[in-house]
């Protein structure tokens, strides 16, 4: 299966997301800063995969201080370093997830707790956090799978939006995690994968991930998605998620609403795919959650190439937020929560 990240021994290696496919060209990381530079430049996308390489940018940091130190010296350079991380994206919550499982884990140390110790320790809880990540996606696949208990048909057609792949996460995905399981069980006939505009992640990196794996795809364009389901072509929609706020609001790529709305229109069932980690219970609502909106020119450039006229004004948000009576169900690695949501939710983070 592919992978988007390795860590090893101080060392963090990414797939440069911006050069997939044409290009597949890793980058090595030994710098907390030169990390959070690639989660700004789209090096590494993806929620649960922004959180991941937070956590090894982490331990990274810990490490890079001399081993003969302690924890009384490192630990306000501790909270600056994850102040810089919590800085360079604010939609995607696994991010903030990441950095306080990293502060959690620091928790127990004395001031003369030896670097040594705090660097190990990071270390291997980033680590865990990663394999945690990869099982919490084969979890959600399988729940997934069980929606078609009630199917019907034998095969079925599925859009997605975006990039919930491997590429996104650990491993294996949420979104397309449960797609990979509904290919595996063999009742998958087709995936529409919009293209996803501006970005193109759909185009480019869940095109990539379905066509490695041979599980049959089909590319369209982000507006004909609407046209694919006036034609009976499709009966799920699956996507992934950034935020999720306590009453099922959720926040993913521009462009999910759309999405959201033409389902409910065709009667569509429409799934949201998200680990735990992607909840965030200290929000109402999708109205408090932040939207990124990113450079300009991802919309009047394609590939560094001008395609409207020079000096326009465009405007970039990354996110949306689907309203929770859009959503049909959001599949998690505990089950699949169907609505009303708010009760589900709340009882679910009741002790955190
Ligand atoms: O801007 P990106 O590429 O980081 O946005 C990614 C998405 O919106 C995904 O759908 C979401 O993070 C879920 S990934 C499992």
């Amino acid at each position: 299966m592919f992978t988007a990240m390795s860590y090893q021994s101080g060392v963090l290696s990414l797939i440069d997301q911006r050069k997939l496919p044409r290009e597949s060209h890793w980058i090595e990381y030994r710098s907390l800063d030169a990390i959070a530079d690639a989660i700004e430049q789209m090096v590494i996308r993806g929620a649960p995969a922004i959180g991941c390489t937070a956590f090894f940018a982490l331990a990274i940091d810990a490490k890079s201080y001399s081993a003969a130190l302690f924890w009384k010296d490192y630990n306000s350079r501790f909270m600056e370093a994850c102040e810089r991380l919590a800085k360079t994206r604010p939609t995607a919550v696994n991010l903030f997830f990441a950095i306080e499982s990293a502060k959690k884990c620091t928790a127990s140390f004395d001031f003369d707790t030896p670097m040594e110790i705090v660097s190990s320790n990071i270390e291997k809880a980033a680590l865990d956090f990663f394999a945690k990540d990869l099982a919490t996606c084969q979890a959600i696949g399988q729940h997934g799978l069980s929606i078609l208990s009630t199917q019907s048909k034998e095969k079925v057609t599925i859009l997605t939006h975006c990039n919930a792949g491997s590429l996104a996460t650990a491993g294996y995905g949420t979104a397309l995690g449960v797609v990979r399981a509904i290919h595996a069980a063999g009742r998958l006939s087709m995936v529409f994968a919009d293209e996803t505009r501006p970005f193109l992640q759909g185009a480019r990196l869940t095109a990539f991930e379905l066509k490695e794996e041979k599980i049959p795809f089909t590319l369209i364009a982000d507006s004909a998605a609407a046209f694919f389901m006036g034609q009976k072509s499709i009966d799920y929609i699956f996507v992934g998620a950034d935020r999720i706020a306590s009453n099922g609001d959720t926040a993913n790529k521009i462009g999910t609403y759309s999405l959201a709305v033409n389902a409910k229109h065709h009667g569509i069932p429409f799934y949201v795919a998200a680990p735990l980690s992607t909840f965030d219970p200290k929000i109402s609502s999708g109205d408090e959650i932040l939207i990124e909106e990113r450079r300009p020119e991802e919309i009047t450039e394609i590939a560094s190439t001008p395609i409207a006229p020079l000096g326009v004004t465009a405007r970039n948000p990354s996110f949306d937020v689907t309203p929770h009576t859009l959503i049909s169900g959001i599949i998690t690695e505990i089950g699949v929560l169907t609505p009303p949501f708010y009760s589900k939710i709340a009882s679910l983070f009741s002790h955190s």
